[in-house]
């Protein structure tokens, strides 16, 4: 599969089966994202796998945030039965100080994001699926996992083969209202 091919035909998937991942299929993964370009290349971003029934059960549950979701209407995060069924989770951790930070704007995200995406597309290249669950329990994850406060937790992404396949995703926003030419929305 190319890189367009994979950019357009990749969906989180919140279903999986019950088909382990390989372990040479995780490494190309966890490779895809260590390739990612990063503020003067200082790679900030770490890793934790997670294989044990246990602990993927206990994240599932860190990932509903009754703040967050409860106004929504939403009695689950939609990927909460994902984190607790999926083979392996992967958490996507930063270290904020072998980033930049410049005009207000914290670029370890922006270095987790970029190789977290490579992760993604890696995966769906090799018949896997994933999605990015952002909205968990920071301090009781880090708590669960032993990782310091100093650490951000910037996401969760569960990994396997999907259950099904993909029914399309939800739509993007059109180039003419997301681009401008020359000058800001000329
Ligand atoms: C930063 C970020 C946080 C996200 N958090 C969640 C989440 O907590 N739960 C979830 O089910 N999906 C989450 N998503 C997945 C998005 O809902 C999904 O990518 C978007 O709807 C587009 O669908 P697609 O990935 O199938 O193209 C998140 C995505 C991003 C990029």
């Amino acid at each position: 599969m190319d890189t367009l091919e994979a950019i357009t035909t990749r969906r989180s998937v919140r279903k999986f089966s019950d088909k382990p991942v390989e372990a040479e299929k995780l490494r190309a993964v966890l490779e895809a994202a260590r390739l990612a370009p990063s503020w003067a290349n200082l790679q900030c971003w770490r890793f934790v796998v997670v294989e044990d029934a246990g602990v993927k059960g206990k994240i599932s549950e860190l990932s509903y945030v009754e703040a967050f979701f409860k106004p929504k209407g939403y009695k689950t995060n939609p990927a909460q039965n994902a984190l607790a069924s999926a083979p392996v989770v992967i958490v996507a951790c930063a270290e904020p100080l072998d980033s930049g930070d410049l005009r207000g704007q914290q670029y370890y995200m922006t270095d987790v994001g970029i190789a977290t995406e490579n992760l993604m597309l890696a995966a769906h290249a090799l018949g896997l699926g994933s999605v990015f669950v952002g909205v968990f329990d920071e301090e009781a994850m880090g708590d669960l996992l032993g990782i310091p406060p100093e650490i951000r937790i910037v996401g969760l992404f569960p990994l396997g083969y999907p259950l099904e396949e993909s029914k399309g995703g939800p739509p993007r926003k059109p180039l003419d209202e997301i681009v401008f030419y020359g000058k800001w929305k000329s």
